[in-house]
C-alpha cells in the first residue's frame, strides 16, 4: 500500500509552542525507512501547507484563538486528505497540534460522504478535545477539534470544507482519556460519543480494551480513522508533548493497541499530533511515534 505523508506544522492551536517541529522530528526518527521495512512505499505531499509565523499573527478572540489562520490551514489539509482518499493512497497526517484534526476529519468526511461509506474515528488522547468556545478553559482550538468535526462549535470550523457534519459522534470512541473539563463532559454526553477511560483500561487490561474498541467499530463502520495525540502516552515514554500528563499508556500497551488496529483491516487513515521536540529527550517522542505508526500500518514483530 502506498502511504502519503501529509504534514501540517501548525502549533498555535495550543499554548505551548513547538509542535510545529513535530513532522521534522518524525522524519528524522526514521519514518520513511520504518514504512519501507514493512513493505510500504511512502511519498510526501509537496509543496508543504503554508503556515504563517504565530509571532506575526493577531490572536483574535480569546475564546477561540487564531481561528482564522487555523481554519485556513485546515481547509488546505482537508483538500489534501480528500485527494489522498480519491487517489487510493493511505493518508498519514503529521501535526502540529491537535487543532489540525479539524482539517483531516473534514477531508475524510467529504471523501466518505461521496462514496456513501460509514466511517468512524478512534481518538487516542489524554483529553477529550470536545470543548466549544462556550466551555473552553483556555481558548485553545486544539481542545475543540473533535467537537468541531462532530458539529459543535464555531461555524468557521464546523462548516470547513463543506456545510455538513463531518463525523457522526455515535461513531466516535475515545481511549486514553484521563483529563476532561467539567463542561466538556456535558458536551460529550450530549453528543453521544463513547469513552474508554484509563480507569476502564486498568480494569479490563489493554488486550480486552483493544478487543472491545475494535468490535465497537466493526459493528458500526466500514472504515476507521485513528487520531493519536502523543499525550495519551505516559510521559516516561513520550515526554515531548505540549501537556504531559502522568498515568498514560505504557510502551507495551500502546504498541499492542496499535498492532491490533493495524491488523484489524479497518484502518483507512491515521494521524499523529502533539510531538513537541522542544520538550523532548533525544527525540524519544518522535521515535515512539514512528513505532506506533509502524504497528498501525500492519507492522508485527514476527
Ligand atoms: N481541555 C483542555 C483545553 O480545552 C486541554 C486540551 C488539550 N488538547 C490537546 N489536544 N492536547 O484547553
Ligand atoms: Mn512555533
Ligand atoms: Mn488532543
Ligand atoms: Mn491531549
Amino acid at each position: 500500500m502506498k502511504v502519503r505523508v501529509i504534514e501540517l506544522p501548525l502549533d498555535f492551536g495550543a499554548s505551548r509552542r513547538g509542535s510545529d517541529m513535530g513532522p521534522s522530528a518524525i522524519r528524522l526518527a526514521g519514518l520513511k525507512q520504518a514504512l519501507a521495512d514493512i513493505g510500504h512505499e511512502s511519498e510526501e505531499s509537496f509543496p508543504g501547507i503554508p503556515v504563517p509565523a504565530q509571532e506575526y499573527l493577531e490572536e483574535g478572540n480569546e475564546r477561540y484563538k487564531y481561528l482564522a489562520p487555523i481554519a485556513e490551514a485546515c481547509g488546505e489539509l482537508a483538500k489534501r486528505v480528500e485527494k489522498a482518499v480519491d487517489d487510493g493512497v493511505f493518508p498519514l497526517v503529521l501535526g502540529g497540534d491537535h487543532s489540525i484534526a479539524i482539517g483531516s476529519l473534514a477531508g475524510l468526511g467529504s471523501a466518505y460522504k461521496k462514496r456513501s461509506k460509514i466511517w468512524g474515528t478512534l481518538w487516542v488522547d489524554a483529553h477529550g478535545d470536545f470543548n466549544t468556545p462556550e466551555t473552553t478553559p483556555s481558548g485553545n482550538i486544539h481542545g475543540m477539534s473533535l467537537a468541531a468535526a462532530c458539529g459543535y462549535g464555531r461555524e468557521e470550523l464546523c462548516s470547513l470544507h463543506g456545510n455538513f457534519r463531518k463525523l457522526d459522534p455515535r461513531n466516535v470512541a475515545l481511549v486514553g482519556v484521563r483529563d476532561l473539563d467539567t463542561f466538556e463532559k456535558d458536551n460529550m454526553r450530549e453528543a453521544g460519543v463513547t469513552v474508554f477511560t484509563m480507569t476502564e483500561v486498568d480494569r479490563l487490561g489493554i488486550a480486552e480494551a483493544a478487543r472491545r474498541i475494535i468490535s465497537f467499530f466493526r459493528e458500526r463502520v466500514d472504515i476507521l480513522h485513528v487520531s493519536v495525540d502523543m499525550d495519551a502516552m505516559d510521559p516516561m515514554i513520550a515526554p515531548g508533548v505540549g501537556i504531559p500528563l502522568t498515568g498514560g499508556f505504557s510502551y507495551r500497551e500502546v504498541l499492542l493497541l496499535a498492532e491490533e488496529l493495524g491488523t484489524s483491516k479497518l484502518l483507512g487513515s491515521a494521524e499523529i499530533v502533539e510531538v513537541n521536540p522542544v520538550l523532548d529527550v533525544r527525540n524519544q517522542t518522535a521515535r515512539m511515534a514512528v513505532e506506533i505508526i509502524s504497528r498501525l500500518l500492519g507492522g508485527t514483530i514476527y
